[in-house]
């Protein structure tokens, strides 16, 4: 079992779930995220089932204060080693014809949310996540952000 972190956005359903189980298998700590906890609670208790350590954020990554309250929790945990940036909303069909608030939303969600701009700085999460991976780099090879 790796000691470090993954938080993984909308792994309450799709690409994110598969995302949160596949992590697991793998021995990473899974922090999932989403707005609905009932889907949280699903597969949390799956992945705990298997083995895995889960711990979940049910709340919106439109708001501020959803953001905020994700990057406090993923950075108390401890190591945190790869964001999984894959919430958001699912759209079909031809672009121009899409309601633009629904794109505008999901475009928040995805790139707006996980960086939680506070103060003209780049959120904790996103801050958090590349001071760990830059320590993981350390050594022979290993690039500057
Ligand atoms: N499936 C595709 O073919 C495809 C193609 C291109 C891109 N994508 C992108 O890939 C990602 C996942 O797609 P998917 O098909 O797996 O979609 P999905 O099954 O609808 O899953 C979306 C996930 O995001 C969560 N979510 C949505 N809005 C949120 C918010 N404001 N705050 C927190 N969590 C939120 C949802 O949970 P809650 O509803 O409980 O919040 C759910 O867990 C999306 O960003 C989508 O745009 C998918």
């Amino acid at each position: 079992m790796n000691q470090v972190w993954a938080v993984v956005t909308g792994a309450s359903s799709g690409i994110g779930a598969a995302f949160a189980r596949s992590l697991a298998a793998r021995g990473h700590r899974v922090l999932a995220v989403a707005r609905g906890s009932d889907g949280l609670v699903r597969i949390a208790e799956e992945l705990r089932k298997a083995g895995g350590v889960v711990e979940t954020m049910a709340t919106d990554l439109l708001s501020a204060e959803g953001v905020a309250a994700t990057c406090d929790k993923a950075l108390a945990l401890g190591d945190v080693e790869l964001l999984v940036n894959n919430a958001g909303l699912s759209t079909s069909g031809r672009f121009l014809e899409q309601a633009a608030e629904r794109e505008l939303q999901s475009i928040r969600v995805k790139a707006w949310g996980p960086a939680g701009r506070r103060g003209g700085h780049s959120g904790p999460m996103v801050r958090g996540v590349k001071h760990r991976m830059r320590a993981s780099r350390a050594g022979p090879g290993a690039k500057s952000w």
